[in-house]
């Protein structure tokens, strides 16, 4: 009784109303974050070459654009900024101006929709002028505890504009608890803080380095972003970031660490949202401007396999598609 003549597995699979029957629910709307590039002024919409579909946008235009994607259903965006002209530092200091674009963008958000939850990239690379995720010590190293004050700065200056929730991206040890600490010193007793807890130095975030304009212009990220020839110590940066009082954690990339996701989850009762990040976007489209599949089956087939592996939710460049790629 326990193989095949008895049991056959097609009978599972035969007609499409029996595979609807027994498929897992496809993610809602609801559980996906859309990140946005703001850019200072007004009615500007430029298209991002390496990320077909995604634009820079100011203010005005984001508003314009989000409509479309809210009605689908999506609830939230991630917002990333930049800062144009002179100014960028070694510190990055204009990260935490409170005319920034992401700054300016929030309240004008919050505006037109009400009830979006709003976070922020909380990161230093867009704003320094090395393009170093914090300031640099005598030896050329990031310097950890003052990227660290800085970051609570930036933090304190998006909770302060509105935002419902702050991530961290710059991986450097102790910045949850030290924005944490400054939200509260501050008053902000309400905002979600998502770390970004195992972020990976990838390969995958090529496409968004073009955008952002954030390549560091000397060495690389492998000094504080996470190994993947290093599994255990990943999986310790979140288990810290847990510690320090991150609401929810993330794994990112998404689609080569779904080990990553599962085990995080596994170790974790907190929220484990994937990001889905740039590369990954950018390559399927790539790989179907070319013939070799369909653009929307396969990000469809992604998207599954980033939440059959435990992903809560995911911070996806494809959450303004929902209904091509989920057909509703
Ligand atoms: C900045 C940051 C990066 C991404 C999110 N925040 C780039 C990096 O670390 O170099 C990548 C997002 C993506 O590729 O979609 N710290
Ligand atoms: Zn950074």
């Amino acid at each position: 009784m326990n193989g095949y003549p008895d049991v056959r597995l097609r009978r599972l699979r035969r007609t499409a109303a029996i595979r609807d029957m027994f498929a897992m629910p496809p993610p809602g709307p609801e559980k996906f974050i859309w990140p946005v590039f703001v850019v200072p002024g007004a009615r500007r919409r430029e298209r991002i070459d390496s990320m077909p579909g995604q634009f820079r946008l100011s203010a005005d235009e984001l508003v314009k654009e989000l409509a479309p994607v809210v009605a689908q259903g999506v609830k939230s965006v991630l917002l990333f900024g930049q800062h144009e002209g002179d100014g960028k530092d070694e510190i990055g200091a204009p990260a935490a101006d409170p005319h920034g674009a992401v700054q300016r963008a929030i309240p004008v958000l919050r505006a037109a929709y009400p009830d979006l939850v709003i976070f922020t990239d909380v990161c230093l690379c867009a704003y320094t002028a090395h393009g170093h995720c914090g300031p640099r010590d005598g030896d050329g190293d990031v310097d950890n505890d003052a990227a660290c004050e800085m970051l609570a700065r930036v933090a304190v200056s998006h909770a302060r504009a509105g935002a419902d929730g702050v991530a961290p991206s710059a991986m450097m040890d102790g910045q949850i608890s030290a924005i944490r600490q400054a939200l509260d010193d501050e008053g902000f007793k309400k905002t979600l803080l998502v770390a970004y807890s195992t972020k990976f130095a990838s390969q995958m975030y090529g496409p968004f380095r073009d955008a952002e304009n954030s390549a560091p212009s000397q060495g690389d990220r492998q000094g504080y972003q996470a190994s993947f020839r290093d599994p255990k110590t990943a999986i310790r940066e979140s288990l810290l970031d847990e510690a320090e009082g991150a609401d929810a954690l993330m794994v990112k990339p998404a689609l080569f660490y779904l080990d990553m996701i599962r085990e995080v989850s596994s170790r974790s009762l907190l929220p484990v949202m994937a990001y889905n990040v740039s590369g990954e976007y950018s390559m399927i489209h790539a790989a179907a401007e070319k013939g070799y599949c369909d653009l929307h089956a396969t990000a469809r087939e992604s998207l599954y396999a980033i939440f059959r592996a435990g992903a809560s939710q995911v911070i996806s460049y494809w959450a303004p598609f929902y209904r091509e790629i989920f057909g509703k």
